[in-house]
Formats: C-alpha cells, structure tokens, sequence
C-alpha cells in the first residue's frame, strides 16, 4: 500500500515523505512526533501495520503492539501537531457471517487476533480525534509486497495444479487505485469517521486466481506450467487463523465524496499485470 501511495503522491508532484520502517518505526512516539515536527505534514496515511494473519495468532503481542497500541500513538501525536490522520484498516474486523455488503456502521467481530487487533487500532484512531479517517479495504494486492496475485503468478510457473478456496468471496483491491482514492478524501476534505473503500464488484478467492492466469496469459505471459486450478472448500485448507467467508464492504459513502466508485476488480488487476510487466521487461 506504502509503495503505491508514495508512486501516486509523486506522479502528482506534491511535496511528501514516504518512510520505511527503519525510518520511522511507528510504535515510537518520539520518532513520530520528530517527523511530525520537521515535516509539518497536514495529512499523515498510516500504511503500516503487522498483516501476517496466521502468524498473528501465535505473535499476538506483536500485532497488538503495531496494530493496536501504534495506530492511538499516531493519532494522539497527529492531533497535537495539527495533522490530519487517515489510518488504513481491514475487511477482517467483520466475522463475515453477511450475506449482503458491510456498512461502515455494522457491528464488528473479528474472528482472529489480526482482526482484533485492527479493530482496537480503529477504536484508539476514532476515539483521538473527530477529524481521522479510518478507511477500511479488503484483499489488498499490488507490484510491490508479496500477496495473492504474486503468489499465484510464481506458483502457475512451478506447479500443473493448484487448489484454492472458493466458499470465500471478497473484493480485490488493486493498491494503486486505492492510494489514488486515499488522495481524493484527504483532498476532499472528509468529514472525519469510518469509510469502506475496495475495487468494485465480488469474487471467490478461486475465480480470482483464474482471473490472474488468464489475465497474464492475455499480456503474453508463456511462462506457466499450471494446467488445472481446483476450487476448494476452505474446511479442506486449514489455516492457524479463521477468515471472513463474506468480506464484501458497501462502498457507497466514500464514493459519493469521490464522485464514483473505484473500478471493477477485474480492471483493476489487468492493470497492475500490465505494470508489473513493464516493469519486468525494463529489469
Ligand atoms: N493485504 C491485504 O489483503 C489487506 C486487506 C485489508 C486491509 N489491509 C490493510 O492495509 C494496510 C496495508 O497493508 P499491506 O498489504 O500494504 O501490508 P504489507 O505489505 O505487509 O506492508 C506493511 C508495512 O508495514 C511495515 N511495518 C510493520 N511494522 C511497522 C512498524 N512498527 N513501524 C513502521 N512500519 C512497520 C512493514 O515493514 P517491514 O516490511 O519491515 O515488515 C511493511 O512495509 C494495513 O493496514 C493492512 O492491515 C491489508
């Protein structure tokens, strides 16, 4: 999410500072509040965060630490120094027990210790200030980081079959379209509270890995090996951590500030192949 925030702001031309951890470790006040003070940014996007959801369930102390406790130091310290916060959170703090789009005002239970571990980072960012933004998005993927869509092109080049879960449904959301919506409400003006901000439109985890082969395959990818994708339950994939089997987050408040929802998820992913790609051939 980091790195295409920072490609956004750039493209745009706006005077901004993108820090890494090493940089700027966010469960340090100091650290924050020197940043705050020589930058005197007006705005401040918290894209870090602890994401390892299975990990988490045996690194809850972790999680708390950069997901939790990190998330109210930023909040407090930006409100001090005047500075608007716009704090990134997640489809995970539902326990996806819908069957139709999340509001922004639906009661939370996340099911896991990364989701509860979000939801208390909301609760301490809301809690500072009337003005911070809580912006939740779901199935993040993007060029850089790992993450699904990376995931499966390196695993369509190593293997013939591969099984992925299709009971799970949920929006895609391509980083870079997001950072470009993250800009529009922080340019905005937005008044302060929780908005849900993903790609538009719904897919299993499994549809979604057909999209991404088919997709590469149609920008010429000639690389895979992958011949068949087997949909699954996700009672057959067993993980540490339970997920939301409907994440679907109704978008409709933060598209109404922006003047449009983002775009299909499907457009969003042919778009990040194409940079990928790009990027890959100037390697
Ligand atoms: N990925 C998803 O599917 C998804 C879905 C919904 C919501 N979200 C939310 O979206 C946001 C961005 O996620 P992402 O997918 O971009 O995550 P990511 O790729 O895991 O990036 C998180 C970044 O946070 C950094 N970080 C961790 N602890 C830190 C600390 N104490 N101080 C400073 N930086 C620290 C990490 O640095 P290192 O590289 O050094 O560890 C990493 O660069 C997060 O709030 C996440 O909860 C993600």
């Amino acid at each position: 999410m980091g790195h295409d925030l920072a490609l956004v702001l750039g493209g745009q031309d706006r005077a901004f500072l993108a820090c890494t951890r090493a940089e700027l470790d966010i469960c340090d006040l100091e650290a924050i509040e020197k940043v705050l003070a020589r930058t005197q940014a007006r705005v401040l996007f918290n894209c870090a965060a602890y994401t390892q959801v299975d990990k988490a369930e045996s690194e809850g102390e972790r999680a708390w630490q950069v997901n939790a406790l990190a998330p109210g130091l930023l909040a407090r310290a930006c409100q001090a120094y005047d500075c608007r916060l716009i704090h990134i959170s997640t489809d995970y703090v539902f326990d996806g027990q819908a069957s139709t789009p999340y509001p922004e005002d639906a009661p939370t239970r996340p099911l896991g210790s990364y989701g509860q571990s979000k939801r208390a980072g909301e609760v301490a960012v809301l809690q500072s200030s009337d003005a911070h933004l809580v912006v939740r998005t779901a199935w993040l993927y993007g060029v850089g980081g790992s993450n699904f869509v990376r995931t499966i092109l390196r695993l369509a080049k190593e293997r013939e079959r591969l099984r992925v879960v299709a009971d799970q449904v949920g929006s895609p959301t391509w980083s870079y379209d997001l950072a470009v919506a993250l800009v529009g409400l922080a340019d905005g003006n937005a008044a302060g509270g929780i908005y849900h901000l993903t790609n538009s439109g719904v897919t299993s985890w499994y549809d979604f890995a057909v999209a991404i082969v088919e997709e590469a395959e149609a920008l010429g990818e000639k690389d895979f090996r992958l011949g068949d994708i087997e949909p699954i339950a996700t009672a057959d994939y067993p993980t540490a951590a339970a997920r939301p089997a409907y994440s679907v987050l109704a978008t409709a408040r933060a598209a109404q500030l922006l003047g449009a929802p983002l775009p299909q998820w499907r457009k969003g992913l042919r778009r990040m192949l194409a940079q990928l790609y790009e990027q890959e051939e100037k390697r």
